[in-house]
Formats: structure tokens, C-alpha cells, sequence
């Protein structure tokens, strides 16, 4: 079983993390197989990345280099290439890929579009899905038409910035006003997200988004909102379950940033995954679960999640991140975002609901295999005379 790790985006180490334990948790009945993806994007195998001590060097210690070869369709698309001309290159066996590389480069579908033309099962998709979900504009686009509630919003484009940023700035004022949240299209972790009370914070927000995305967002900001996220597991077509419900703890006022979300607790993290894994990374963040919010309010965040994962058409896990107005209340339930690659794959999350990690880490893998069954049953290709007809000099016929 491969798992796939690292990647360029900002959420590297958190990746990291997030396979760790995955793997752990992999290896009580199935022989993971690491998949380190660098920075600069070369990819890496060995026992010894399954220590996240092996990553204080780059490459990390032990590392083995090995490569994704195209257009292999016997799903043996890993390769260590042969270091000496006795020996042939080395193929990985894996029975199916688990992409646990977070953010640009693997949540995207990115990897996974790879993974098809190797013909190797893939857990975290399929590709359509995932990239789907990775632009927040998209994403909200497909759970509106499902008749969800999300947040409106308005795009502004790096270009359309640079030739013309008061005239941005003049239509985010008309349209969402403030407060407002400036968030980039398509990262995670709260990178480049900002809250801005009056007009005069949008510029310094807008050069902020601008730099790690071409494409900034400005919502409007739900200032008396909790956030509740719910996580949820199966192939979109089949029986879904819904996980409980947590509640990150944020400081007043302030977004949950990455500092607060992967940083608190700093050092439990870097510790070796498996024993004690549970208070790394992730999990370290202060969170409630389940959250202390009424019962039949949890029970229509499950519900929305589940629906929200059918319009997406995902086959796997994914978080749902909701924004909660008035839980007390007359509850609004706005879908925030989905996360197809959750750190940790929200494991903490099913436990509560009595499925553990390895059972979890069973299920993800099962999906995989019906999946990659269900896109090889498909028909993809079709006889065509088209070729016939024009070499015959008949000419395509309109
Ligand atoms: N419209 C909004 N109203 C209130 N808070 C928001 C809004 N949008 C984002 N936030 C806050 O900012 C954080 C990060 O934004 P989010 O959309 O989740 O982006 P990311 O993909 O970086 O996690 C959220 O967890 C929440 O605390
Ligand atoms: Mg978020």
C-alpha cells in the first residue's frame, strides 16, 4: 500500500504528519510503503521515512530515490531505477496509492490525474472531485446547486488587480462590504486568509492573497459564527457516514490561523508517529468533540455534510468545515469549505462514532479498490473508422 506524502504546498510538514500516523495506523495489517514527494518535487521511497525523524534533512535520511512513470497500465507506475547495469529498475508493487499530500500538488487532483495513467487504485478522489473542491469559488458553486448554504462571495483576479485595484477595491466595498474575510481561491491552513474590518485593510489583504494565488476571494464575515467541522466517509453513490462534530477553539476574534492550528503544543509533533500519536500535529489543536452544540443541530451538520460529499461526487474522506450562525438560536448552517486530504484523515473524528484508525485506514483502502474496479469496468475507448474513412480519402464527414 502506497502512501503518498510531502508535496510543494505550504502544508509540507503537515503532510508528513498526517502519513505518519496513517501509516502506523496502515501497518497493523497491511505493509505501507512511503511515497515521500520533496519540495522540488522529486519523489523519494525507504523504510527509513516511515521516522519523521528521517525529515530534519532534505532529502531526508535513507532516502531512496524512485520515480512515476507514465502509461504503465499494470498499476506498476513507482520505479527505483537500477543503480547498476547488473540489475534491472525495481517496480514498487502497491495495490493502491493513499494520497496524504495536503494543498497544491496532491488535494488538487493533481497527483491523482498521475496515478490514472499508471492504473493504480488511489484513495482521496477522483480527480474532478478533488480539484472541485480545492477552488473554494468552484467548490461553492456545486454545493449552492445542491441547494446548501454557503457564503456569497466575489473573485477578484491577480490581473484584474494590477491593471485596476481601487476599481477592485470600489466593488468589493459595493458588493460584500465590510468586515470581510480575503482568503486565496485555492490554499489551506489559513495561509494568505485574512479579516479586514474597514475598507482601508482590503489592499494589504488583496497583495497578501495575490501572493500565493492568482485568484482572491472576499465573503463576508460571519463574526458571530462558530465553526463546526464534520467529516465523512464512502463513495459517493453508496451508504455514507458521517463522523461527530468538533469544534476548533479559536482565540476571540481571531481566525484560526496555521500557527494556532498546527502549532500549539509545538515539539509533540515532531515526535515519531504511532505511540503518542494522537497528540501530534493535527490533533494537537484545542478542539471540542463532539461540540457542545444541541443534538438535533449536530444531526443536521451530518446531514449536510453527507449531502454536500454527494453533490461533490467524492469517493474517500473529507472534512466539511461549516460556519454556525445563532447554534443557540435559529441555527444557519453555512458550508465554509471541504478538505478531500483532512489532516490526520480525521480519524479523531470517527473514533468518537467507534471507528478506529485501523478500521478507518481499512475502509479508505476498500474504497480505493472499488473505485479503481469501477474506472477499469468502465468503457473508455470505442472503435472509430474515422482513421479508415480519411486515409481512404472520404474525409471526416460532418
Ligand atoms: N466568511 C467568514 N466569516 C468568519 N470567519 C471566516 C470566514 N471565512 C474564513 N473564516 C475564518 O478563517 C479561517 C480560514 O478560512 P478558510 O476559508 O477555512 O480557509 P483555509 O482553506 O485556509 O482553511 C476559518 O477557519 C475561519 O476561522
Ligand atoms: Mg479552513
Amino acid at each position: 500500500m502506497g502512501v503518498c506524502f510531502g508535496g510543494p504546498s505550504v502544508e509540507h510538514d503537515v503532510s508528513i504528519i498526517s502519513a505518519e500516523q496513517l501509516m502506523a495506523a496502515l501497518s497493523e495489517r497491511h505493509q505501507p510503503v512511503p511515497i515521500y514527494l520533496g519540495r522540488d518535487g522529486r519523489f523519494w521511497t525507504g523504510d527509513a521515512l516511515r521516522s519523521v525523524g528521517a525529515f530534519a534533512a532534505d532529502p531526508p535520511d535513507g532516502a531512496e530515490p524512485v520515480e512515476l512513470r507514465l502509461g504503465r497500465a499494470d498499476g506498476s507506475g513507482f520505479v527505483q531505477p537500477s543503480t547498476s547495469r547488473l540489475r534491472g529498475d525495481h517496480f514498487l508493487r502497491l495495490d493502491a496509492v493513499i494520497c496524504a499530500v495536503h494543498g497544491t500538488g496532491g488535494e488538487d487532483g493533481a497527483l491523482l490525474g498521475a496515478l490514472e495513467h499508471t492504473d493504480l487504485p488511489y484513495v482521496g478522489g477522483g480527480v474532478g472531485p478533488a480539484a472541485a473542491a480545492m477552488n473554494k469559488a468552484t467548490a461553492k458553486a456545486v454545493f449552492g446547486a445542491a441547494g446548501i448554504e454557503v457564503n456569497p462571495d466575489l473573485a477578484i483576479g491577480r490581473g484584474e488587480y494590477a491593471r485596476d485595484a481601487s476599481g477592485a477595491i470600489e466593488r468589493v466595498v459595493e458588493t460584500i462590504g465590510t468586515p470581510c474575510f480575503v482568503k486565496p481561491v485555492s490554499l489551506g491552513s489559513s495561509i494568505g486568509v485574512s479579516r479586514c474590518g474597514t475598507a482601508d485593510e482590503l489592499a494589504d489583504a488583496f497583495e497578501l492573497g495575490f501572493e500565493v494565488d492568482r485568484t482572491v476571494l472576499v465573503e463576508p464575515a460571519l463574526d458571530e459564527a462558530i465553526e463546526i467541522n464534520c467529516a465523512v466517509l464512502g463513495r459517493a453513490d453508496s451508504e455514507l457516514r458521517a463522523s461527530a462534530c468538533e469544534q476548533p477553539v479559536k482565540a476571540e476574534n481571531s481566525l484560526l490561523g496555521f500557527e494556532e492550528k498546527y502549532m500549539s503544543g509545538a515539539g509533540k509533533g515532531r515526535g515519531a508517529a504511532g505511540a503518542g500519536a494522537k497528540e501530534a500535529g493535527m490533533a494537537s489543536q484545542d478542539r471540542l468533540i463532539p461540540a457542545p452544540i444541541p443534538d438535533d443541530l449536530t444531526a443536521a451538520i451530518q446531514d449536510t455534510a453527507r449531502r454536500a460529499h454527494r453533490a461533490l461526487g467524492f469517493s474517500g474522506v473529507v472534512r466539511y468545515d461549516f460556519l454556525v450562525v445563532d447554534p443557540e438560536g435559529t441555527p444557519r448552517v453555512v458550508l465554509n469549505e471541504a478538505n478531500t486530504v483532512p489532516g490526520s484523515f480525521s480519524f479523531y473524528l470517527f473514533e468518537p462514532i467507534g471507528l478506529g484508525f485501523v478500521d478507518l485506514a481499512d475502509a479508505l483502502i476498500e474504497i480505493a479498490l472499488a473505485e479503481g474496479a469501477e474506472r477499469r469496468a468502465t468503457t473508455r475507448t470505442f472503435e472509430s473508422i474515422l482513421l479508415e474513412t480519411y486515409t481512404s480519402g472520404q474525409g471526416p464527414k460532418k
